[in-house]
């Protein structure tokens, strides 16, 4: 966009939100504004769901394709309703597990509700999230709130106010700073719209929870099936960008050891070609690295795949900024919260894998 607005950031306790400060964000949404402001997965760029204009804003600032659909946040239950028509039973079901939280609801969507929010769809993706200034904003305003990633299309989501500000400064209204995301990764999707339950998008809830509750849940991992012989070898690309740092990132899978021996020689062949490598490391790896003049994030110990998560995107955007050309990380598992990382990971390869096999 080339007209500037000016952002102001407004800083707020995370647990406890000063009212005063809320108003003024509510009001800003209420008026058309944009407004960022945390959820416990990353922070959201918020308009008035309910305005198809506010909507276009959002586009226009994230510079997002219109073809791409925008989640609705709601407080209250009864907000549901307004939003969504034919909600069946296991979409209440789910709610009443998992709400507020990290779960997205897609549903067939009102007549009242703008099509642009879902990009032309006759759908609506619906989530009732946790943050205490989300939920505070929320009530405050009294409207749904449609609320993408407030990062620039295709760039890593934002985890604090400082990242919303690299990509969307002059572009919003207002920040609300209320300290770094906890989970660090995108809600679960999933559509309910149709058929069969099926998750769109791995996230914050896992799938092996949805199950428990609607066992008839679908969800089919995005996983390139590689020729097992042939190592290592790279998959062709079958994402589009998404989630993605600047730097290009190769992404590999396999058994531990041998993995980190192929991301040593990778680096090392890199290096020697005169590209800046960024390496992406679970704490108990990052010995493996040191010697090979690569800039390292260390990520958390690797049995901690929640701390992975929390500091995954920001870690990408913190490579970036020192300006590398490369980013070597390999998979952590595909079961639970692994399925999301392993998701989001795939997307800023742009589907290739390199996958090692023994
Ligand atoms: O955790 C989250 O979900 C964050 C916070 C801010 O709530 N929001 C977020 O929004 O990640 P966004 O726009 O970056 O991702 C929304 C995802 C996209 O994959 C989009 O395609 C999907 O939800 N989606 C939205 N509306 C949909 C619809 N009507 N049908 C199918 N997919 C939909
Ligand atoms: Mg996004």
């Amino acid at each position: 966009m080339s007209s500037k607005i000016e952002t102001r950031v407004l800083h707020v306790d995370s647990n406890a939100p000063a009212p005063d400060i809320i108003q003024i964000a509510a009001e800003t949404l209420r008026a058309g504004g944009l407004v960022a402001f945390p959820t416990e997965t990353v922070y959201g760029l918020g308009a008035n769901a309910l305005d198809e204009t506010a909507i276009n804003r959002i586009y226009a600032a994230k510079n997002r394709p219109s073809h791409d659909p925008i989640i609705a946040h709601i407080y209250s239950i009864d907000q549901l309703d307004t939003l969504a028509v034919n909600i069946p039973a296991a979409a209440r079901q789910l709610a009443q597990a998992f709400w507020p939280g990290p779960l997205t609801l897609v549903l067939k969507r009102a007549p009242q509700v703008p099509a642009n929010i879902a990009a032309g769809l006759d759908t609506i993706a619906v989530r009732m999230p946790g943050h205490p200034v989300a939920r505070a904003l929320l009530k405050a305003a009294q409207i749904p709130v449609a609320a993408p990633s407030a990062n620039t299309f295709t760039r890593p989501s934002s985890t604090t106010a400082e990242h919303v500000l690299n990509d969307l400064q002059g572009q919003i209204n207002i920040v609300l700073d209320g300290g770094a995301s906890t989970i660090g990764l995108e809600s679960t999707v999933i559509d309910l719209s149709g058929e069969l339950p099926t998750v769109l998008r791995p996230g914050g809830v896992v799938v092996e929870d949805l199950r428990r509750m609607v066992p008839s849940v679908k969800f089919e991992p995005k996983q390139i099936q590689m020729d097992k012989n042939t190592e290592p070898s790279v998959s062709p690309g079958m994402l589009s960008k998404h989630y993605s740092p600047r730097a290009s990132v190769m992404l590999f899978d396999g058994p531990p050891n041998v993995v980190i021996v192929a991301m040593c020689d990778t680096a090392q062949r890199l290096n020697a070609n005169g590209k800046r490598v960024g390496i992406l490391s679970p704490d108990d790896e990052a010995d493996h690295f040191t010697e090979l003049g690569a800039r390292i994030i260390a990520l958390g110990q690797s049995d901690d795949i929640a701390a992975i998560g929390r500091v995954l995107f920001g870690a990408m955007r913190a490579l970036d900024s020192q300006g590398v050309d490369t980013i070597l990380v390999h998979s952590f598992g595909h079961e639970g919260l692994g399925a999301a990382i392993w998701d989001r990971l795939l997307r800023a390869a742009e589907g290739q894998v390199i996958r090692v096999n023994q």
